[in-house]
């Protein structure tokens, strides 16, 4: 049973590997009495309490609460604050229900005055091991109440000597991770760009001595991609207080009469055993319960995308060409990038209006989908929904479908204003557009790119006390034309993007079957934000390609070292091939074929970060799908001569024999060597790597 409720007091959310014990106290408090190993025997638990009895502080510092409120002697970030009538902002309960249901569990606590409750929900994921957490307010009454904050998970960790890892970065930098003391203060992350952001990322990662293999590592995700906020916070009791969800800054929602208000979910695990088993984790549970569906199990295909070759200067005859050397080279689906619709001629118009500029495409999409159709490839197109370019037909139109203020000049980012997109009549004529546009031409994937941030996120539309409420909506309705365009074009892949790696979240991949992380696509750049990335994110969200070296790092990086950074992901190709030598072609033809025979073992395995350039001289990643692995070996630049790395592989069984394929040459060994000996590896000078493939004999 996952979940196993005691003389509703006590309650295990059993996982096949971790416990998490909730109790209600004496004193009425939800309290988290341990989060950790698994604990079978819950007679172990009776007469324990989270309250440390030996500090001298005030109530809630003392308690590990599930959900803190403001007010009261609450002195410490809490998880929720609301405001009553008659200005009373805080929130009194009691238990009054216990409702568990298979994987289920839902404690309803209701205020001691006010008719309002607040439900908190549980569920158990036992072979993933993973809980979801989240929760739901409820106007019991007929008088307004206001939440000012709602964050969906609260997790009290006993002790002290926490790090807590989270991500800086910015365009072209994504993801570069850090990791700091969670010693006294509090830690925030938060976003307020109105969407996830390059800045950081909605999870936690809190961990004690860990490192790959070993130690203590808590964590958790938001299931959402707007304004969120993550506070660590050391309470001065001893203990950490963790809480994620959606960012109180800018926020207020008014619960009128039976009205009520559900926070996103988070994920959350626990790993005894370092960063790797939390990554295979949180892996797994992606592939099987969050991304869409529909390509889930399927491996992605090999993708060219033209951006890099023709920026905004699409020409059908140019893309016709480009895609013709796409398909001789192996290629199986074939994006235009921005630039396609009417009146782009670069980031100044068009956005907006969704439909084949005819100075490029004379006969309109379809003559250059037939071609892409007839040379066995699927086609795809670039699009930027929730923006308009006020030089476009769309904004002439319907300038009131913007984000702006009346009494303000309003602001632009990339030549772009924002779509109201918590503005239901904006998102139904959204629908309709890209309906049209996914029915009239044949379109199997999508690019969905965002490039600016939300300001100004106040309305004349909408009644004054829902001002505060536009973010979270502005969320909502991004998932609601997602959604029912998926509803209506299940055939269709969709790859999310926001200037690079500004939407890499859980909520994105409840809706998105790819992810693009970067435009920067430097390979040895891309290796340190592959491997944070993947600390959560799995290889089968994320793009990675091959482009001409566009000078984002002035370096010369030789094809093996840049394919193989980018095969470490759901590979594409970005080079202009209309320049590139047919010599080049169909040597990047030969690597896009060994991708093909290795990407279910890098889209569907455990990923396992064997040496990092972060500490030392190699990079080396490894892939394990039951009995096949890959691995993956970079060296930057040669040290001292040194040109010899063993390369212990982790996760195979000891006395099976492997066949070992490198640089052509064929061995055998047996998994005990391979994990305490190691594979040898021999790399020289700058930029050199190895793709090596591992399959049990
Ligand atoms: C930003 C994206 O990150 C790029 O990949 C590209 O699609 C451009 N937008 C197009 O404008």
């Amino acid at each position: 049973m996952p979940i196993i409720a005691r003389e509703n007091k006590l309650f295990a959310l059993q996982t096949q590997e971790t416990s998490y014990i909730l109790a209600i106290s004496e004193e009425g408090i939800v309290e988290n009495l341990y989060w950790g190993k698994k604990i079978e025997r819950l007679e172990d638990f009776a007469g324990v309490s989270s309250k440390n009895a030996t500090v001298n502080m005030q109530g809630p510092q003392l308690f590990r609460e599930e959900c803190s409120s403001f007010g009261g002697m609450c002195f410490k970030e809490a998880s929720m604050k609301v405001t009553f009538p008659g200005n009373v902002r805080d929130f009194r309960y009691q238990v009054k229900d216990c409702i568990v249901e298979k994987e289920k569990l839902e404690l309803v606590l209701e205020d001691r005055f006010y008719p309002f409750a607040v439900h908190l929900y549980y569920e158990v994921f036992p072979e993933e091991n993973i809980i979801k957490k989240w929760r739901k307010a409820e106007n019991l009454g007929d008088e307004p109440v206001v939440l000012e904050r709602f964050y969906s998970g609260e997790f009290g960790l006993p002790g002290e000597g926490y790090e807590s890892i989270n991500y800086k970065g910015r365009w072209g930098a994504e993801f570069m991770e850090y990791s700091e003391p969670a010693e006294s203060g509090k830690k925030v992350y938060e976003s307020l760009y109105g969407l996830t952001a390059h800045t950081v990322n909605p999870v936690f990662l809190v961990h004690r001595h860990a490192d790959e293999t070993q130690g203590d590592v808590y964590y958790g995700a938001l299931e959402y991609s707007g304004n969120f906020k993550c506070v660590v916070e050391a309470v001065n009791s001893g203990w950490l207080n963790v809480l994620l969800g959606i960012s109180d800054t800018d926020f207020q929602w008014t619960l009128k009469k039976g009205q009520c208000f559900e926070a996103p979910a988070v994920y959350a695990g626990y790993s005894d055993r370092g960063f790797e088993k939390m990554s295979h984790t949180m892996h797994r549970f992606c592939r099987k319960h969050l991304m869409p569906k529909e390509l889930a199990e399927k491996p992605l295909p090999v993708l060219y995308n033209s951006w890099y070759s023709t920026t905004f200067d699409v020409q059908c005859e140019e893309q016709k060409k480009l895609a013709q050397k796409a398909a001789e080279m192996g290629i199986e689906l074939f994006v235009i990038d921005d630039g396609w619709f009417e009146g782009r001629e670069d980031d100044k118009a068009g956005l907006g209006d969704w439909y084949a500029d005819s100075s490029k495409f004379p006969n309109g999409l379809q003559e250059l989908s037939e071609e892409v159709h007839r040379l066995g490839m699927k086609f795809g197109v670039w699009i930027e929904p929730e923006m308009v370019n006020p030089n476009s037909r769309l904004f002439r139109e319907h300038p009131d479908w913007i984000y702006a203020y009346p009494t303000r000049e309003v602001l632009m980012g990339r030549n772009q204003y924002e779509l109201n997109m918590s503005d239901p009549q904006v998102v139904d004529y959204l629908i309709q557009v890209f309906d049209d546009l996914l029915s009239q031409t044949q379109i199997e994937y999508i690019k969905w790119d965002m490039n600016r941030y939300a300001a100004e996120i106040g309305t004349p539309l909408s009644a004054e006390e829902s001002w505060k409420e536009l973010h979270y909506r502005n969320t909502q309705g991004i998932y609601r034309l997602i959604r029912t365009l998926r509803e209506r074009h299940p055939q269709v892949e969709f790859e999310a993007c926001a200037s690079g790696g500004g939407r890499v979240d859980f909520g994105a991949m409840r809706y998105f079957d790819e992810y693009w992380l970067s435009d920067n696509t430097d390979p040895l750049d891309r290796l340190f934000m592959q491997e944070a990335y993947s600390r959560m994110y799995p290889a089968k969200y994320m793009r990675a390609w091959l482009t001409d070296d566009f000078g984002m790092d002035h370096r010369k990086v030789p094809l093996n070292f840049w394919l193989h950074s980018a095969m470490c992901g759901a590979l594409g190709i970005g080079v202009d091939l209309n320049r590139v030598p047919e010599q080049k072609r169909k040597e990047i033809g030969k690597y896009i074929e060994t991708y093909k025979e290795i990407r279910k073992t890098v889209q569907f395995g455990d990923l396992y970060r064997l040496s990092s350039l972060k500490d030392s001289d190699i990079e080396a990643v490894w892939y394990l799908k039951e009995t096949e692995g890959v691995l993956f070996a970079f060296l930057d630049h040669e040290r001292y001569g040194n040109a010899q790395y063993f390369i212990r592989l982790r996760g195979l069984s000891e006395n099976q024999l492997y066949r070992i394929e490198a640089d052509g040459e064929v061995c055998e060994k047996t998994g005990a060597f391979l994990m305490n000996r190691g594979l040898e590896v021999r790399m020289t000078g700058d930029y050199d790597s190895k793709l090596i493939c591992v399959k049990a004999v």
